[in-house]
């Protein structure tokens, strides 16, 4: 469910028609929707809260990688949600978003000295260690920072807490690129170690564990593997307090995946959270989740301008677009889908079009045989559930300028990312002053 829809034979973001954007900022732009991030947020929001006696009061962490655009972080801010964030970046973003430190979660696979005495410092609510030399690493720069400097003035002082991020050996999600909970990936750290290394933590006057993590992967539409790996962490908190050691924190990571297709077989919010509901309840612990594709994908698309096309005498039909891969990556990186809808549909029956960007490799191509109404030079077209994964990966390859953002609220717009002039390209390259 978004907020893109066609008035007047035209497709709008709620109240602004993507033909006025086009004209007003140019094109590839992201274009996303208040509404719509609104709308899920509120959908999870509630269902967590319908099952408070199982998920406590649980903690909605976004996903910052997903979209980090510092007025997305923003909107979502307001409506009280916190930041998942996996590097200092992500954390100084999430509070220029407004997020308070208490709503931060710092995880990651390799956090360096700096950036852990940086979130120490700001007072983060929670590091997710994923590995013991981690755990060792981190317990020296507490000691080195002194407990005393822990947070601002008016935060709790006071020993980090933190929870061991498990590898619970099921790996989900919608393409090998992006599975994470697996045994051979390199994220979290396996069920007995982890064990061993809570009990470790618990017993340095530096670190306070208050719980356990996991994240298997993402764009999972099926319960199951999400299911197998939450009856591990349960399993394992009733391990660690049979040894006389608290766990009052579960963080069930992200992963819920999103209808790319339109298939009516993903997981729906209310199922995943009632599932997790049912393996969390009599446990007595604060849930976290950190969804970061559930509730961005849908709330934007990626507007784009048809430069020409290209008929080949074979009847190939190549629709050259101003995007390329450098501004949406995920088909060249994970042969992922994106819905491609004209902005204002021609009348006549439907053709198959390749599409494609006009970056220099074959991997800069969005479909194949793609079923489309008629398109000429000139017209636009939407990438549909790009909010998520997007603008973040893009890049300036082939010197093609970064892509520019607009956030939507009903009738109001905003540019929220400039696209940079060539000036403001070449200014972030000083030339080397013997040349
Ligand atoms: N938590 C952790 C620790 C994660 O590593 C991730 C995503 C999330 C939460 C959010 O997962 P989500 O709810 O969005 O599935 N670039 C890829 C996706 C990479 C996901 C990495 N980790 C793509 O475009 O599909």
């Amino acid at each position: 469910m978004h907020h893109f829809v066609l008035k007047n034979g035209g497709l709008h973001a709620e109240g602004v028609s993507l033909e006025v954007l086009a004209e007003q900022v140019g094109t590839p732009t992201y274009v996303y929707s208040t509404a719509t991030l609104t709308r899920h947020y509120g959908l999870l929001r509630d269902a967590v809260a319908q099952h408070r006696h199982a998920l406590g009061d649980a903690l909605i962490a976004f996903a910052v990688k997903a979209n980090s655009n510092i007025s997305v972080l923003a909107t979502l801010a307001r409506l009280g949600c916190g930041a998942d964030t996996v590097s200092e970046g992500e954390i100084r973003r999430a509070l220029k978003a407004g997020v308070p430190a208490d709503r931060i979660i710092f995880s990651g696979v390799g956090k360096t000295d700096a950036e852990l005495a940086f979130a120490l410092d700001q007072g983060v609510r929670q590091i997710n260690v994923e590995s013991g030399v981690e755990l060792d690493r981190l317990i020296a720069v507490v000691e080195r920072m002194g407990l005393k400097q822990r947070g601002p003035a008016d935060r709790a002082v006071g020993p980090p807490e933190v929870a061991i991020r498990v590898n619970p050996k099921v790996g989900a999600g919608g393409h090998a690129k992006i599975t994470t909970g697996g045994e051979g990936d390199k994220f979290g750290v396996p069920v007995e170690q982890a064990l061993a290394l809570y009990a470790r933590a618990a017993a340095s006057p530096h670190v306070t564990p208050v719980g356990l993590a996991c994240h298997i992967g993402s764009q999972i539409t099926d319960l199951a593997p999400l299911e197998a790996a939450f009856r591990t962490l349960r399993d394992m908190t009733l391990t660690l307090r049979a040894q006389g050691l608290s766990v009052t924190r579960l963080d069930l990571g992200g992963g819920l995946g999103v209808p790319y297709h339109g298939q009516a077989d993903t997981a729906s919010i209310a199922d995943y959270v009632a599932m997790c509901a049912r393996v969390l309840d009599g446990l007595d612990v604060e849930a976290a989740f950190e969804p970061g594709r559930l509730l961005a994908a849908n709330a934007g698309v990626l507007l784009s301008r048809v430069i020409q096309v290209n008929e080949r005498a074979d009847g190939r039909r190549f629709l050259v677009l101003d995007a390329a891969m450098n501004d949406l990556m995920r088909p060249a990186l994970y042969d992922a889908f994106h819905e491609v809808v004209p902005v204002r549909p021609r009348d006549g029956e439907a053709l198959p079009y390749d599409i494609v960007g006009p970056v220099c490799e074959t991997g800069d191509t969005f479909a194949r045989d793609r079923m489309l109404a008629p398109l000429k030079a000139g017209d636009l077209v939407a990438f549909t559930g790009a909010g998520a994964y997007g603008a973040v990966m893009s890049s300036e390859y082939n010197s093609r300028p970064l892509v520019a953002e607009v956030l939507v609220d009903g009738d109001r717009w905003a540019v929220i990312r400039d696209r940079p002039t060539y000036e403001d390209m070449w200014a972030r390259e000083p030339k080397a002053d013997w040349l």
